[in-house]
């Protein structure tokens, strides 16, 4: 049962598709002020487990830390941080009582869990004005597929977008591009998809291809795609100002950018320069930009990523002539010292300041930036899936993106963003996809061998056998770190292997994927949920349940050569291994000790199941349906999810 209540005058975040009727009075669950804006507070028990909060730092469960909702440009994801790129604002208690609540918020928005007080849940934002939902229902689980079917279905994207693709912030001109797919193709390791950063762009304009690197860009797409890769590349938020430039041009002469208030369009700094904002919020704008994707999916290209779309913004007009200011004051009397430069300095990025001093048109009225803040990555992302529909009425896009709010979730999916090559990152990455999937992204990753610092060898591979089963595998990392494409460590045929097994796996994992995008379902799930009355399985951070068959227990720290893992139940634990073989083993219901090497990749069965493995492919389109055979219980039966993988369903 689903309750909506109503707070002031909340902004339509389109978030929630289904109508509801609003409800009268209060929640049944905690209490609401409303003194100073709006607060819930609800006093947990000490057993309560919190679950959601998508892609948010920490555990599985939320307990004992505070989360700001607020879409934040931030590389540094260390244990302290309270924000990264994603608001989404839906949590449920599970315990003494269980419910979920979704605050359909789009500014600045926290949760407490027990941090200020252990045992108090406080839910605080600056305007009372907001729709909360309070979802009531069997589990935790049930209280997901609940919520997941008011905010619609999970976006879906082409088949190929399964595979494997490899990233690199400096990727430059088309040789460099080639060069990676002739390591790949001829160290016979499977790729789909070859992502193109920012540097492929001219002067880093938004739908413009640099044309003395591809003096024949889509000729170029189409060499690309006679190998079987698709080239997907990036859109950044900011239009570069730059006259003849005729996207910002057109902008301009339509008002389509974010305006000040005083009428003039506000300036902020990205990679391009000076740049200003397409009004994603405003719907007209919105059309304007997403038809622009046409340029690129003229020439060939299936799919993209949206960056920089908190929108994160380096500095502003203003920051920059503050800064200049103080350190032309310094110059006249040095007696004033550099500490306030450098004060300035360390927040010129990001400033909230700079978020409330622009405006969205919507509906003919002006909105404040930071009261929408957490819209803008969604509203982009969704310019692109809304003209995708037009552009590609037949075929499905790859799309995803950095920062989001939950709705987007049926345009695109989400990268988690500037990791680090750390093995704490990785176990990041694990705890995150349950949560994300709550929220209803489903086709998601993370930067796989990490997007900062120097990689190891050994990082990247055991990250990689993580990556064998997110929906988005991708190997990324950035600009002046150390190379980190499989086959740059002296050991290809690993990463052949440990990818390989990924397309092997790609009729189970498709099929897990379609079933739970068209069922509102999660693809990724706690073990909790899975077998709720097992209080040691309620526990378990580091292993999770994948579709309905399997459970996955990668391991994530250095020098391991295997790790432990609890098993619910019977499991059979297989491995595939470097030559080819399975191994499988039946284990019984408790704790193990699981000798993984390097370059094995593990999964372990439930009992009475099967899964689908197919022969290793080169590409998504290689792989041979009738090469499937069944790995699992004998007698067990599975049911494949089939379909042409481009068509729109
Ligand atoms: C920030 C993104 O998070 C990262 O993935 C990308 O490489 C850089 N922007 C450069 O475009």
């Amino acid at each position: 049962m689903i309750q909506k209540y109503k707070f002031g005058k909340p902004f339509e975040t389109e978030a929630v598709v289904r109508d509801i009727p609003c409800a009268e009075g209060m929640p049944k669950y905690g209490n609401i002020n409303l003194e100073k804006g709006f607060r819930f507070t609800y006093e947990m028990q000490e057993k309560d487990m919190v679950y959601g909060l998508g892609e948010a730092n920490r555990g599985i469960n939320k307990r004992g830390f505070v989360y700001i909702s607020n879409c934040t440009d931030d590389p540094e994801h260390t244990e302290d941080k309270k924000s990264l790129y994603g608001a989404h604002n839906f949590i449920i208690v599970s315990g003494e009582e269980t419910f979920g609540m979704f605050v359909d918020y789009p500014s600045a928005l926290t949760f407490d869990i027990g941090y200020t007080q252990q045992n108090r849940l406080d839910i605080t934002c600056e305007d009372a004005d907001l729709y909360l939902y309070i979802i009531e229902g069997t589990s935790a689980y049930d209280i997901v597929k609940q919520f997941r079917k008011i905010i619609g279905r999970s976006y879906i994207p082409p088949k190929f977008a399964f595979g494997f693709g490899q990233s690199r912030w400096g990727y430059k001109t088309a040789e460099d591009f080639r060069e990676v797919v002739r390591q790949y193709r001829e160290n016979h390791i499977p790729m789909d998809m070859l992502y193109m950063d920012i540097d492929y762009m001219e002067s880093f304009k938004d739908f413009t291809v640099n044309k003395e690197n591809f003096p024949d860009f889509k000729a170029f797409v189409d060499e690309m795609k006679a190998q079987d890769i698709h080239l997907i590349p990036i859109i950044d938020a900011g239009v570069k100002i730059e006259d003849g430039y005729d996207i910002y041009e057109e902008g301009k002469a339509k008002g389509y950018f974010c305006k000040q208030e005083d009428g003039k369009e506000f300036v902020g700094a990205v990679w391009p320069g000076w740049t200003h904002f397409p009004d994603v919020l405003n719907p007209e704008a919105r059309e304007w930009f997403g038809s622009k994707y046409e340029i690129l999916t003229s020439q060939g290209i299936e799919g993209f990523w949206n960056d920089m779309n908190e929108p994160a913004i380096f500095y502003s007009e203003k920051g920059e002539k503050e800064l200049r200011d103080m350190v032309d004051a310094y110059a006249e009397d040095k007696s004033r010292g550099t500490y306030g430069i450098t004060e300035k300095l360390q927040h010129l990025s990001n400033d909230p300041e700079d978020y409330r001093s622009f405006y969205h048109k919507v509906k003919g009225e002006r909105v404040r930036h930071d009261k929408v803040h957490n819209l803008f990555g969604y509203n982009m992302t969704r310019a692109a899936g809304e003209a995708f529909e037009k552009i590609a009425p037949d075929k499905r896009i790859l799309m995803f993106s950095r920062a989001s709010y939950i709705g987007m979730h049926r345009y695109g999916g989400i990268w988690t963003g500037d990791n680090k090559s750390w093995w704490s990152h990785l176990l990041l990455n694990l705890k995150m996809m349950p949560s994300l999937n709550m929220c209803g992204f489903l086709y998601a990753g993370a930067d796989l061998g990490g997007f900062g610092a120097d990689a190891t060898a050994d990082l990247v591979l055991r990250w990689t056998a993580l990556g064998v089963f997110t929906p988005l595998m991708r190997n990324h990392s950035a600009l002046g770190t150390r190379e980190q494409e499989s086959y740059r460590f002296g050991n290809a045929e690993d990463f052949r292997h440990v990818i390989g097994v990924r397309y092997r796996l790609v009729p189970y994992l498709y099929s897990e994927y379609m079933k739970a995008a068209l069922q509102d379902d999660m693809y990724f799930k706690p073990l909790a949920f899975v077998y709720p009355e097992d209080t040691r399985a309620r526990t378990v951070e580091d292993q999770l349940m994948l579709g309905n068959e399997i459970m996955i227990a990668p391991v994530y720290t250095q020098n391991a050569d295997g790790r432990c893992v609890y098993l619910p139940e019977e499991m059979m634990f297989v491995k595939f291994m470097p030559d080819g073989s399975i191994h499988e083993e039946i284990l019984e219901k408790g704790h193990h000790y699981v000798e993984v090497a390097l370059n094995e990749v593990p999964l372990f069965i439930r009992k009475g199941k099967c899964i689908p493995v197919a022969d290793v492919a080169e590409s998504v389109s290689r792989i041979r349906e009738d090469s499937i055979q069944y790995v699992g219980y004998e007698g067990a039966s599975y049911e494949l999810y089939e379909d042409d993988g481009v068509s729109r369903i």
